[in-house]
């Protein structure tokens, strides 16, 4: 079968590096391999220092997607009938809050418009209100390009006594995250956006406190207590894949090679030069500029234009990839994602460029002809 390659500029996956997939390539070696078992020991400390762990703090990288560690840490700190708080800004937000139902939480919402960020004050009313057990907030909103503050809400978190669910997917790596600093519990992501290798491991870390305060797992999958006797004791729990730790593994070697914070700022200024272009082809994004993401642009549909036949253009002309909204945003906003490797000022002007050439041949007739480019560079 042969399988077409795609720059792939929509909320995930983002492109994967030639040497990640070389790392792929690998021979394969058991789940219970010592090389194996020196691999998981280096993921931890590395995974503790890309999500900026705190002391005491124990990070691993559960089998599955984002949404397996996003189940993970509500299995591992969910009581039936515990009080959790979720802020539900979004279409993650929401799948949060329906996990925690599932695993038995009584769910109230701090509802936030779909395109803005919580203002924490929202949240100090709802726990003052009252109270809660868990309180559960996505930092990088990818359905509508938000990042909420999320390091004031856990602070008044905190202050209530409540354990922490912070969803990272589409800020690890990329976007500033201490996990430690901001006395986040539980931090869940994936290896498919910032990071930039292909899905199918979701980093995770738990804070000490966490740790303590974790519940009995309903789930055997991802039983916490039963990961640890896997990543720490060495005994069977499941077999996990060595093709994807060899990926994770040298996807965070690059992100230590390139720094943290230089790759922080790497895509601040790309999403910037982006945000640029795109005003200057008349394009506006959906959330306000000190709200928006760095790794995920939504940027409103102009009027009279078909939004799938433009991503179907660029897909079949140009063989970029860029997502449509979800929920109440379906057909409202395309979403394109700058995130990993793919976050470069090569792909942003290649983006504005074939973006103008599909709208102008769908009789768009905003901004100024043939500017973006040049906005972009000089942004
Ligand atoms: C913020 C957020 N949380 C959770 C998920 C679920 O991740 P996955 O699709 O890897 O299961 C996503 C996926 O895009 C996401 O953007």
């Amino acid at each position: 079968m042969r399988i077409p390659e795609r720059l792939l500029l929509g909320p995930g996956p983002s492109p994967v590096s030639p040497r990640v997939m070389q790392a792929m390539t690998s021979p394969v070696i058991s789940h219970l391999d010592p090389v194996m078992m020196t691999l998981l020991d280096d993921l931890r400390q590395r995974l503790g220092w890309a999500f900026g762990a705190g002391e005491g703090a124990f990070s691993l990288a559960v089998s599955g997607t984002g949404t397996s560690g996003m189940e993970a840490a509500v299995a591992n700190v969910t009581r039936p009938g515990a009080r959790a708080l979720v802020v539900v800004s979004g279409y993650f937000g929401d799948r949060l809050s329906q996990l925690l139902e599932r695993y038995g939480a009584a769910v109230s919402r701090v509802t936030v418009e779909w395109g803005r960020a919580c203002d924490p004050d929202q949240v100090a009313r709802a726990l003052s209100a009252g109270g809660a057990d868990i309180v559960a907030v996505v930092h990088a909103e990818t359905s509508t390009g938000v990042v909420n503050p999320v390091e004031e809400i856990l602070a008044i978190a905190r202050g209530h006594g409540a354990v922490s669910i912070v969803d990272a997917v589409t800020s690890l790596g990329a976007l500033p995250l201490r996990t430690g600093r901001w006395h986040a519990d539980v931090t869940y992501s994936c290896t498919q956006k910032g990071l930039g290798a292909p899905s199918g491991l979701s980093p995770m870390t738990f804070s000490a406190r966490a740790l303590e305060a974790r519940a009995p797992s309903r789930s055997f999958y991802l039983d916490l207590s039963l990961l640890e006797d896997y990543w720490v004791r060495r005994k069977y729990h499941h077999t996990i894949s060595a093709p994807l730790v060899f990926a994770l593994h040298e996807a965070l070697t690059a992100i230590e090679e390139e720094g943290l914070e230089p790759r922080w700022e790497r895509h601040r200024r790309n999403h910037l030069a982006l945000a640029a272009g795109l005003d200057a082809l008349g394009l506006a994004l959906l959330p306000p500029e000190p709200e928006r993401l760095w790794t995920l642009n939504a940027v409103r549909v102009p009027d009279g234009i078909d939004e799938a036949a433009v991503r179907r253009q660029l897909l079949d002309e140009f063989s970029i990839e860029i997502g449509a909204g979800l929920g109440p945003l379906a057909g409202r906003i395309w979403r394109v994602g700058l995130m990993g490797s793919g976050s470069t000022l090569a792909n942003v002007l290649l983006f504005l460029t074939a973006l103008e050439h599909v709208l102008r041949k769908s009789g768009y007739r905003g901004g100024s002809p043939s500017t973006a480019v040049a906005a972009a560079e000089s942004a």
